[in-house]
């Protein structure tokens, strides 16, 4: 066959040629996708990320090149120097490359294959776990692949954003102290300083910090967080995020920046203009309407505080809750009517996974309300509930009666769980909130202390400094998290600037001296010399790519991905580590049966 193909360059991807080509002499280099045999005549398809291409070999004309192609398997790597010729059997429609199809003059085979253990194909049987496993091969399949490039020019639009922003793309470390995100740490033992721990950050928060009171006024960096918490499809114990921060601005220009930069991202990979300035909705407004701090605004089912209306109601549930202080709320259902027995049941049983002791419900006809708790309301008590909720007939009301906290998650969670069941969430919508004054304190009963909604370095709104001393439950904070379609994408808050206000913080929290200085002395020392007044936020990279691509689950966008039990199914991590390297490092283990 003469020389090596591999000599020469591939001068195409396989997703390049089209009818314009025809006559040329190209080298291409790929895996085999596909291989059809019609006795004589023989057609691979060639596979790069750019596409597949048809070569066809001809017995007759080329025996030596038909054994070779004849021998080749799906996944092996094969060069192919050929002349580009208009497809002779009609064009290919299914195929970006569908119009040719490549006459070859030589095969070299680079690599050969074992049978991949599921096909490489857009749609497979395969368990997600047996994908994992093999996530080389799974990264060749197209709808991930898909994913996967689109994640890259995300990181790209981003950075050339804020490079055109004057953002400094600067690091941070990954072996630091502990950072005080709210999830616990991973930890990493020190061999050169015996019984003594890294702990890998939860996020830069510090660092960015000390990078505005160094005076370099725009940072970014696209960096990952190590976070040690329960997993769920919007969870990952390695997440990466767009960490942003700023110096000399207020919450308008934070989110300013946020807004141009998503609006660029859904342009450039989307082609959809996103209305600026996006929507902003108070935390309490939130909580009021939807029950949850995450709004997916693309449908109503709103919830309706029914507790005046229903304070005296026979319905002892009803009045006995909002006399004890709690609150009644209701969602109509549009059409509800129709819900069996068994689907109440149903929402009844989600309500309660949110602490909620019942559901009650009524179903509303031409002749009033029919349900359980219907003979404890007269027609002037359906009336008003009626004429509160905006329900009419054919519709279902859905009631929790309960603390606040209770009546909006349990309510917030069966909106979401009816929204889907009706199929009321529109496709392609893209519904962005900017939640702002979150409190900034909050109350654990179990504690029976304080803890920082956000985090302790989030700067209490001015007009609630008083509040702080007389009522620090009732203080906002100068916090915004962004939400697109019910998911929180990005979060951040302008920070405290003055040492005394952070002092002042850390004793609302509980925090004394000595434990401020032993966890936070450096950013304090740094907070006294010279702070600007800055602040920022973190999108969540792997969030922002999967509403994008209506990705189920951040594993789908992230190259290599953990379970939901933390492991990675290809690397086997974590694993076992040998008695020396545990010596080294001054650990002795004490299993669980020990
Ligand atoms: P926060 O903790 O809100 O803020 O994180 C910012 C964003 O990161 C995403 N995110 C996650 N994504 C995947 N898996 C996880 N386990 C995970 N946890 C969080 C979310 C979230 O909105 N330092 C602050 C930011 C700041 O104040 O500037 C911070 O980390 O989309
Ligand atoms: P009961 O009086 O316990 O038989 O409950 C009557 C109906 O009210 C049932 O459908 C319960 O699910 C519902 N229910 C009970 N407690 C509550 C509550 N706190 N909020 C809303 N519905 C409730």
């Amino acid at each position: 066959m003469g020389r090596f193909i591999t000599d020469d360059k591939r001068t195409h991807t396989c997703g390049e040629l089209r009818a314009d080509n025809a006559g040329e002499d190209v080298v291409l280099m790929g895996w085999v996708d596909d291989r059809r045999d019609f006795g004589s005549l023989l057609f691979l398809t060639l596979r790069d990320r750019y596409g597949v291409t048809q070569v066809t070999f001809d017995r007759d004309s080329h025996p030596e090149l038909f054994a070779v192609a004849d021998e080749s398997r799906p996944e092996w790597v094969v060069a192919i120097a050929g002349t580009v010729r208009a497809r002779s059997g009609g064009i290919n429609e299914r195929m970006a490359t569908g119009e040719v199809e490549v006459i070859p003059t030589r095969i070299e085979i680079l690599s050969r294959a074992e049978v991949p253990k599921f096909p490489i194909r857009d749609e497979v049987d395969a368990s997600e776990d047996l994908r994992l496993q093999w996530r080389f091969l799974d990264l060749r399949r197209g709808p991930i692949q898909r994913n996967i490039v689109l994640r890259a020019e995300v990181t790209h639009i981003v950075r050339s954003f804020l490079h055109d922003e004057k953002f400094l793309d600067l690091e941070t470390p990954i072996l630091t102290k502990s950072t005080p995100e709210g999830a616990r740490d991973y930890l990493v033992p020190s061999r050169v300083h015996d019984g003594q721990f890294y702990a890998l950050p939860q996020s830069p928060q510090l660092f960015k910090q000390l990078y505005m009171i160094a005076g370099y006024d725009r940072y970014f960096q696209i960096c990952r967080c190590f976070r040690d918490e329960d997993l769920r499809a919007d969870r990952q114990p390695e997440f990466t995020q767009i960490d942003m921060e700023m110096s000399f601005i207020d919450v308008d220009d934070i989110i300013g920046v946020c807004e141009r930069m998503m609006a660029r991202v859904w342009k450039e990979t989307r082609g959809v203009d996103l209305p600026l300035p996006m929507q902003r909705m108070s935390f309490a407004e939130a909580i009021d309407r939807f029950g949850v701090d995450n709004p997916d605004l693309r449908y109503g089912l709103e919830l309706c505080d029914l507790s005046d209306v229903v304070a005296d109601s026979d319905f002892g549930v009803f009045s006995g809750a909002v006399k004890s202080g709690g609150r009644v709320k209701a969602i109509a259902v549009p059409g509800g009517a129709k819900f069996s027995r068994k689907q109440i049941d149903g929402y009844t049983e989600l309500v309660k996974r949110y602490g909620a002791k019942g559901l009650a419900w009524c179903k509303l006809g031409d002749e009033g309300w029919t349900g359980p708790i219907t003979k404890f309301f007269d027609g002037d008590a359906q009336a008003a509930i009626n004429g509160a909720t905006g329900a009419t007939a054919g519709d279902a009301l859905f009631f929790v009666a309960d603390r606040k906290s209770v009546v909006s998650t349990a309510l917030g969670n069966l909106r979401k769980s009816l929204a889907a069941d009706l199929d009321m969430i529109p496709a392609d919508e893209w519904r962005f909130v900017w939640i702002t004054d979150f409190p900034l304190l909050e109350y654990d009963e179990d504690d029976k202390r304080y803890y920082a909604t956000h985090h302790p370095f989030t700067s209490p709104h001015p007009d609630d400094f008083e509040l702080l001393d007389s009522d620090p439950g009732k203080v906002r904070a100068r916090a915004y998290d962004l939400v697109l379609n019910g998911n929180e994408v990005g979060g951040g808050s302008i920070r405290i600037h003055d040492t005394q206000v952070q002092s002042r913080m850390f004793e609302v929290l509980g925090i004394d001296e000595e434990e401020a200085q032993e966890k936070f002395g450096f950013l304090l020392k740094a907070l006294a010399h010279g702070a600007p007044p800055h602040g920022g936020l973190a999108f969540g990279l792997d969030r922002l790519v999967m509403l994008l691509t209506g990705a189920g689950s951040l594993r789908d966008v992230i190259a290599y991905p953990k379970t939901a039990s933390a492991s990675c199914l290809m690397t086997e991590a974590p694993g076992p580590v040998d008695d020396d390297q545990l010596k080294d490092l001054h650990i002795k283990l004490r299993r669980p049966s020990e």
